[in-house]
């Protein structure tokens, strides 16, 4: 099938290397020059495990290719998925200017019909806009030609993303009418052989499904980080209590995890876009407000526990910090845990000395060349010298690190850990103040 990719991201440029994989021919368009010449001389423009082989096998078998060329791009697919950043407004509501961006330039040049897909994160009602704006572009042409708008959203999460769209949990697929069913089914034919992971719906379900999936994960989160922060004052260890509730099955073990709060480009702005719905429609999200404000305070837990310890004096001090992107296995930096880390400490005048096996030349992208901030090769160069160890990601590599050579690089053994990665007591025995999130002791009296 000939499909059509409007927005080279993490969502747009995984899906056409997937699509590419299973022998659709993908064309992909941007609006960003430099990000299309890069992939054509194979330059990958994020950091995902798995892409770059896939988009390179892809370009070369010609499978997959890249373009500036909307028009091109129109005229290629009979699907045509929008997969374009949705980013908040300044009211927190999402931004829908570049899908109803690309909605009026494929009805531009449109002069077949097709099926256009709803990829990005979008509010409930913006398959009505792309309907209305597309239909008003073509009466404009005098144009009556048959098309189809479906809500497909992604559930694809960063770091693990070409397994995701490889594997699916599910495919939500909401439609206005029965008509581009069959289309959609073959499209995903490949990735839907074992069982039937396709759900179809109305294409309001669809759009709510996608928001109401991210603001239940992230109010899993929030809600363990109060539990955390209820258990530091209780006296209670968090992680004690994570595999107490987790043997449930009717809770899980997954995403409650306490943490120094949730980061990247989805949850918080996915939180914050269904409040400003809700609010839109006169109702009040009080789970969703909640979930939100736990969150913006967590994200202060760590700068919190330096100031105390440092007893609010930082200026001078040297923090080293592991882990800058907002989870592992991503360069990703959109709202990360780590900027509001950084930013505190250099506004309490201390400098920070980091390490991300993947996020520096994001890091360094965004708060571009300043003194408080020495970007280094390895974890290790991160410690040199340092007053304390924050750390951030929970990157595989912090996991197991050398203790001993921690405590020599140190001015003083102290870590804080936002991401519970050790053990206090085996920390506390080595000699470590160990501060962690919503372990007991181990925040109030650290050893
Ligand atoms: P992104 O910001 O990485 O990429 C968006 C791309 O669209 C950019 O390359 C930009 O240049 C391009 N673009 C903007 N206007 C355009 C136009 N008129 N024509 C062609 N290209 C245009 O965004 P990302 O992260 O891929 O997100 C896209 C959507 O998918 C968002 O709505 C997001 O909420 C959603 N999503 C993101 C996930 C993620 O993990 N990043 C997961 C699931 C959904």
């Amino acid at each position: 099938m000939k499909v059509t990719v409007f927005g080279i991201g993490y969502v747009g440029l995984v899906q056409a290397a997937v699509l590419a994989e299973v022998g659709h021919q993908v064309l992909c368009v941007d609006v960003n020059a430099d990000r299309v010449e890069n992939l054509k001389k194979g330059i990958i423009p994020i950091y995902e495990p798995g892409l770059t082989p896939l988009v390179e096998k892809h370009f070369a078998s010609g499978y997959l290719n890249f373009t500036t060329d909307a028009q091109a791009g129109v005229e290629h697919g009979e699907v045509q998925f929008i997969a374009v950043g949705t980013p908040p407004d300044e009211d927190g509501s999402a931004d829908l200017q570049y899908v109803l961006a690309v909605a009026r330039t494929i009805a531009t040049y449109m002069q077949a019909p097709k099926v256009i897909i709803d990829k990005s994160t979008v509010p409930v009602g913006t398959a009505d806009k792309v309907k209305a704006t597309i239909a008003s572009v073509l009466a404009q042409r005098e144009q009556a030609i048959n098309f189809d708008v479906v809500s497909n959203p992604e559930f694809l999460k960063e770091g693990a993303a070409v397994n995701d769209c490889m594997r699916p949990d599910r495919i939500i697929v909401g439609t206005y009418d029965d008509r581009p069913k069959d289309l959609m089914r073959e499209l995903y034919e490949p990735f839907n052989r074992n069982h039937d992971k396709m759900i179809f719906m109305d294409v309001r379900s669809a759009e709510l499904t996608k928001y109401a999936a991210n603001c239940m994960l992230a109010t899993k989160i929030s809600f363990m980080n109060e539990m955390a922060n209820l258990a530091e004052l209780l006296g209670a260890d968090i992680e004690a209590v994570r595999k107490g509730i987790g043997s449930d099955p009717r809770i899980g073990y997954h995403f409650i995890y306490p943490g120094c709060g949730y980061g990247g480009s989805c949850f918080p702005k996915d939180v914050q876009a269904l409040i400003r719905s809700s609010e839109q429609m006169g109702y009040t999200p009080r789970v969703l407000q909640a979930v939100e404000a736990v969150n913006n305070k967590q994200k202060f837990k760590l700068p919190e526990l330096l100031k105390q310890h440092f007893a609010g004096d930082l200026a001078g001090k040297t923090i080293a910090i592991w882990g800058l992107s907002f989870k592992p296995n991503t360069d990703d930096m959109r709202e990360a845990s780590s900027r509001v880390l950084m930013e505190e400490m250099w506004h309490a005048g201390a400098k920070v000395q980091a390490y991300d096996p993947e996020a520096m030349e994001e890091t360094q992208r965004i708060y571009g060349v300043r003194d408080d901030l020495t970007l280094v090769g390895t974890k290790e160069a991160a410690l040199k010298g340092a007053d304390a160890l924050v750390i951030c990601t929970e990157w595989q590599q912090f996991r197991a690190p050398d203790f001993e050579l921690i405590k020599a690089q140190l001015k003083q053994p102290v870590i804080f850990d936002g991401r519970n990665l050790y053990e206090p007591k085996r920390l506390a025995l080595r000699g470590f103040t160990y501060y962690a999130i919503g372990r007991g002791d181990s925040v109030r009296n650290p050893a």
